[in-house]
């Protein structure tokens, strides 16, 4: 059993680690597809704070996941989903107000011809990478 995850992961903290526990929950292996430098200054406008290379250490060194590949195409998923073949793909809940087929580029029919389950995780409360930078930028 396989699970895929795919995300920024920017200044690691316990939300993101929180997650990666509950995707642990239910698979055994847990792979995060992470966005590369390029790709979240294309999609947010500004650079991370943490390099592609120090986000995916932060990563591995939690524990939290087995295996950190590149999410090779950007905006489309599906070549890095393709490369992973999971079981499972997990996101956060603070998804299921937003379209998460259209940011992932994929159908339900995509998911279902390959047996993907889409699931949802808790979402922690009261931390995200927006709010550290936020608190950092008001002291
Ligand atoms: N996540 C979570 N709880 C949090 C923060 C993130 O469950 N408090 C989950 C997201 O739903 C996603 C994954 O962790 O599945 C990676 O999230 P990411 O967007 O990189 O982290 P955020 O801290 O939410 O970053 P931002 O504020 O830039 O959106």
């Amino acid at each position: 059993m396989k699970l895929y995850t795919g995300g920024t992961f920017d200044l690691f903290h316990y939300g993101h680690m929180q997650f990666l526990k509950n995707c642990k929950r239910l698979s055994r292996r847990v792979i995060v597809s992470l966005n590369t430098d390029e790709f979240i200054e294309e999609y947010k406008g500004k650079k991370p704070f943490l390099s592609f290379e120090e986000r995916k250490k932060s990563i591995l060194m939690s524990g939290c996941a087995d295996e950190v590949i590149e999410n090779s195409g950007g905006s489309d998923s599906k070549p890095a989903i393709l490369s992973v073949k999971p079981d499972i793909i997990a996101i956060g809940d603070d998804w299921c107000k937003r379209d998460y087929y259209k940011q992932m580029d994929f159908t339900q029919e995509w998911l279902d011809e390959r047996e993907i389950l889409l699931i949802y995780l808790p979402y922690t409360r009261d931390i995200s990478t927006t709010d550290i930078i936020k608190r950092v930028k008001n002291s």
